[in-house]
């Protein structure tokens, strides 16, 4: 295996997936690791990774005592590198330039760049650089502003990178890092299998072999996916509850029920739908329908907690990206969507639902998890599927909600989310979906006047959900819903397509 060493940046987690999509294992472990811990991996390789420190520190993390002694290749990553540069004698001064953001490397040879070819972009964050070489060491890329940009020592087999070849922003960083998987013999045969297995021991692991665990199911893959991996570990000590309060799309619930109860899942579907309602008759602004929604589902999920308890955990669905934005890196600002979770955050629960986590999808990226639900089976309109906002059709049926609305949102929702599956535009967008408007405007059908309400369509593609273009649909199928919608649903006489970004507008309209 390969250990990466963790000194603390924000990109670490992002090199083991690398590796990971290479096909070799790899673990992180802390920078400051005991040998005696990072001999039990039996590396074959060992990765020092970045970190917001400077080697003249007092306090620095480094590694312990023995490691850099062991002989095996070791790379190190901005700080690393500086790191092994210093400890060998060299010197790191905070000199030169800033470097921040890609920078083309002016030159590069050796052997972390065998077989690569052509331009090489490199992204850059750093402040200190390596000003003289250690001894066996030679400099084997350079960029305009850092004159020592990638470093060997071939015959310790020790490699230092100044950029960080693990982000999307260096394009064949993956190649430099394939290169080091050879450099140390790891194989590259990790399989989404490995991961599986991996992922059912350490839940195994952590919950013992009497504990009992609690999930909440939205119907969204992540939970889904988490339901079938916690069925295959632990078996009927997981109680999988899903809360159907009302909100949900057409047929959603059984096909919930479906997916999951055939392949193990003890799940117990609750049906707070009158809740819900009555929580929400009359509220007409989005963010009091999530506070209700939110407090109405904690409600439903502590009773249902209660009634099937008691738990020792609780497991959620946390994936990596959302324990980057918690740790609160001050990279990327997400509090929105830290903030959209928060009606899923245990915060919430009374002291005697005092829970411990099992989050075995922490390290996990949402296209891992998609894979792993293949392997487990989640069938494939569940395991492609656009995100669905927890507060479901509420903040989709504008203003005050009512039974009749929801009803004619679920039916427009359906014509154009199949409709999109029909014509094979579903999974050219990340979202999709239909808002009903509490317009009503006239029209005409057959011979008589309609006064009836206008529904949108909103479909867009985006990377992160942050920003977002809206889906260049064509023009004939958007023509196709708009005649299904209004032949179909006699409640709506118009349909509009919506032509807006984000920013300036939302995904959702409320
Ligand atoms: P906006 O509308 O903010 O949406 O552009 C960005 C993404 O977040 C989802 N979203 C929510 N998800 N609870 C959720 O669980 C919410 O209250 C919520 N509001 C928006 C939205 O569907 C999109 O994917």
């Amino acid at each position: 295996s390969l250990v990466i060493l963790d000194f603390g940046s924000q990109f670490t987690r992002l090199i083991a997936r690398r590796f990971r999509e290479l096909g070799a294992y790899s673990v992180i472990l802390p920078g400051t690791a005991s040998l005696e811990r990072i001999a039990q991996e039996n590396p074959q390789g060992i990765v020092l990774s970045g970190g917001p420190s400077s080697v003249y520190d007092a306090g620095a993390p480094r590694p312990a005592p023995g490691v850099l002694e062991l002989d095996v290749p070791m790379l190190g990553v901005c700080y690393g590198m500086q790191f092994l540069a210093h400890e060998a004698g060299g010197e790191v001064a905070r000199a030169g330039k800033h470097e921040y953001g890609k920078a083309d490397l002016t030159r590069y040879g050796g052997q972390l760049f065998r077989g690569i070819q052509g331009e090489f972009v490199a992204w850059m964050s750093h402040a200190d650089s390596v000003t003289r070489l250690p001894e066996g060491y030679e400099v084997v890329a350079e960029t305009a502003d850092t004159p020592v940009a990638a470093i060997e020592n071939p015959l310790t087999r020790r490699y230092g990178v100044q950029f960080h070849p693990e982000v999307v922003h260096t394009p064949k960083g993956g190649q430099l890092l394939a290169n080091f998987l050879e450099i140390c013999g790891v194989a590259r045969d990790w399989t989404a299998e490995h991961i599986i297995d991996d992922l059912i021991g350490g839940v195994r692991a952590q919950v013992g072999d009497q504990g009992r665990v609690l999930l909440a199911i939205s119907g969204g893959v992540d939970s889904s996916t988490l339901g079938l991996l916690l069925a295959r570990a632990i078996g009927e000590r997981l109680t999988a509850v899903f809360i159907d309060h009302g909100l949900l799309r057409l047929g959603e619930r059984e096909q919930v029920e479906a997916a999951l109860k055939p392949l193990g899942v003890n799940l117990v579907t609750v049906d707070a739908r009158a809740e819900f309602m009555g929580a929400l008759a009359g509220v007409s602004d989005p963010e009091e329908k999530r506070k209700i929604i939110g407090r109405e589902f904690i409600r439903a999920f502590e009773r249902e907690a209660r009634e099937y308890g008691p738990f020792d955990f609780l497991a959620q669905g946390t994936l990596y990206p959302d324990v980057i934005e918690s740790a609160g890196g001050g990279q990327g600002d997400k509090s929105g969507a830290a903030n959209i979770k928060s009606h899923h955050n245990v915060g919430g629960l009374p002291d005697d639902l005092a829970f411990k986590l099992v989050e075995p999808f922490r390290t996990l990226f949402k296209d891992e998890v998609r894979e792993i639900a293949r392997l487990l089976g989640l069938p494939d309109h569940i395991r492609m599927r656009h995100p669905f906002p927890g507060p479901g059709l509420a903040i989709r049926c504008l203003g005050a909600i009512s039974e009749e609305k929801l009803d004619i949102l679920r039916r427009v929702d359906d014509i154009f989310i199949s409709g999109l599956r029909e014509f094979g535009l579903y999974d050219g967008c990340s979202q999709a979906l239909a808002v009903l408007t509490p317009i009503q405007s006239v029209g005409v059908m057959g011979d008589g006047r309609t006064y009836s309400y206008t529904a949108a369509l909103r479909a867009v593609t985006t990377d992160d959900f942050m920003t977002a273009e809206w889906a260049r649909l064509p023009y004939e199928f958007l023509a196709t819903m708009s005649n299904r919608i209004v032949n179909q649903v006699h409640e709506v006489n118009r349909v509009v397509y919506d032509i807006t970004g984000k920013p300036p507008a939302t995904i959702e309209w409320e």
